[in-house]
This record gives structure tokens, sequence and C-alpha cells, in this order.
């Protein structure tokens, strides 16, 4: 059976300014409750993979449309250090870096911020990867779902022509890490050498890696082809589409 045939891929951005449309909160609730169910089926009762920047950041999703409607079955989110500005919003992986209290992470984070204020380029930070627990038995879809999670980074990045620093951080106990790391994510490194392997607060302890990327490879280039067409065919949820084709989605029920 052909995978990709029930697959749909979803660009939601700022939510804040697409609320008004009934289809498009119903997507946007179904795609926390993915990101609850995904945390709650790994982590200790507690842990919130949710905060306000889902109102504001860019939600990267890949929806099941077998049941005639757009199931959220894997997703993550993007922010960018300029919807934080726009927002009055301070940039998360600093405070993240803050409160793990390490002044090499934040040494490197500030630069970087500065970075991108100074020459205008773009400087943002991916998380709350999930898949839904309902499908992780089926291997296969699993692995195009991670596949898919990584190709839709590398189309995040195509699209700005201004250079664009992406950061990231993976939970180690699910060799996220290595999945970056295979396509181009670089642990973060200064001149003492690589930056050490941090625990997360807001999860639970978890241990996790900070990465980034100017630039990735060209194996996940060349993967990059095979889904070409489903991006080509993505469904975007933002106040440009949505002011010209507000019944895109299916009608709430
Ligand atoms: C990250 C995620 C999407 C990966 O899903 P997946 O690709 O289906 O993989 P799994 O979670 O089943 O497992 C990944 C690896 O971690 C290992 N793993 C999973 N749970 C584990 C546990 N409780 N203890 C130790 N290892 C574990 C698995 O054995 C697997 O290793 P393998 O590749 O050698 O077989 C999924 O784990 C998830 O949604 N986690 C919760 C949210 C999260 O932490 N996201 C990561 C943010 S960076």
């Amino acid at each position: 059976m052909d995978i990709l045939k029930n697959l749909k891929l979803v660009v939601l951005d700022d939510f804040t300014k697409i609320s008004m449309f009934p289809s498009v909160r119903k997507f946007f609730i179904d795609t926390m409750d993915l990101k609850l169910s995904g945390y709650r089926d790994k982590y200790p009762q507690g842990v919130v993979p949710i905060d306000g920047t889902d109102f504001i950041a860019r939600h990267y999703v890949v929806a099941d449309t077998t049941k005639g409607e757009l199931k959220p079955i894997m997703g993550y989110r993007a922010l960018s250090l300029q919807q934080c500005y726009e927002h009055f919003w301070s940039f998360p992986l600093l405070g993240l870096a803050q409160m793990v209290n390490s002044p090499r992470h934040i040494s490197l984070i500030q630069s970087a911020m500065n970075h991108s204020k100074d020459k205008r380029s773009k400087l943002s930070y991916t998380s709350c990867f999930t898949i839904t627990p309902d499908l992780r038995g089926n291997k296969d879809l699993v692995k195009t779902l991670q596949d898919l999670m990584m190709v839709m980074h590398q189309f995040y990045m195509m699209e700005d022509t201004n250079p664009h620093e992406i950061f990231t951080v993976g939970v180690m106990r699910f060799k996220v890490h290595e999945t970056f790391e295979k396509f181009g994510f670089i642990p973060l490194t200064d001149a003492e050498g690589q930056l050490p392997d941090m625990i997360s607060p807001y999860l639970a302890g978890e241990k996790v890696r900070f990465l980034s990327t100017t630039k990735f490879n060209e194996r996940l280039i060349e993967l990059t082809q095979k889904y070409m067409s489903l991006w080509d065919n993505r469904i975007i949820l933002d106040s440009n589409t949505l002011d010209s084709k507000p019944t895109l989605l299916p009608k709430a029920a």
C-alpha cells in the first residue's frame, strides 16, 4: 500500500491571526491534543508540551485523511525570533538555557540572537516533536513520519532566501539527537569544545542535547525529493491564505 496516499502535510502559522475560522480552531485543538497524547505516553504525569508560544508559532503537521478529515498524527512547532519580537515574547530557547543555568549555552544562544538582529538573518527554534501513540506499532508509517519530520525542516530552511539558523533540542532517551545529527544538525560547540548535554526541568529531568544548523546535508536534500509532491500539495493555514480561501478545511462538526 502506498503509505503517502492518505497523508496530508499541513502548515499552520500564527494561530492568533486565524483563530476566527472554526475549522482552523478544530485543527489547532486536534494538534494540541496530539501533543498531549504523545507526551503523556512517554513522560510522568504533569509534563505539558504546550505553552503560549503554540499560539504564535508555526506548526508542521502530518495529518491522516483516511476518515475524510484531517487527523494530526505527527507534528512539531517552529518558532522564529522574529515571531517572538512581533508578539513581545522572549525567545524560549534562551529561557531554557537560563533555566538549566548553563553560561556556555546562554552565551552561544545570545550571540546567535545578536547575530540575527544585526544581520537581519532568520533564527528559529523547533521543538515538541511527537507521533501519535496509536501508530507506534506501524513501523513503516513511523519511519515515514520520522523522514517527514526532517524533510519539513529542510522545507522550512528553503522558505527564506536569507541565511537561517535553526536550533533544536533532542531528547536522548528516544535517540532523537541521532536522527538530527544524521541530517546535518550539529551539537552546540564553543571554543572549549562540545557543550555538555543538559537535564531539562520542563521534561521531568530528561537528558537533552542542544543542536543547531545553517545547512542540512546532502542526505536530507536527497530524501526531500521523495516527498516533494506531498509538500507541493500541502495545506497552508495562515492569514494570507485564509483571507482568500476561508473554506479550505472541512467545516467543523
Ligand atoms: C520522539 C518520538 C516522536 C519518537 O518516536 P518513534 O520514532 O516512534 O520512536 P520511539 O519513541 O518508539 O523510540 C525511539 C527509540 O527510543 C527508545 N525508547 C523509547 N522509549 C524508551 C524508554 N522508555 N526507555 C529507553 N528507551 C526508549 C526505543 O527503544 C527506540 O530505540 P531504537 O530506535 O533503538 O529501537 C516519540 O518518542 C515521542 O513522541 N516522544 C514524546 C515526545 C518527545 O519526547 N519528543 C521529543 C522531543 S525532541
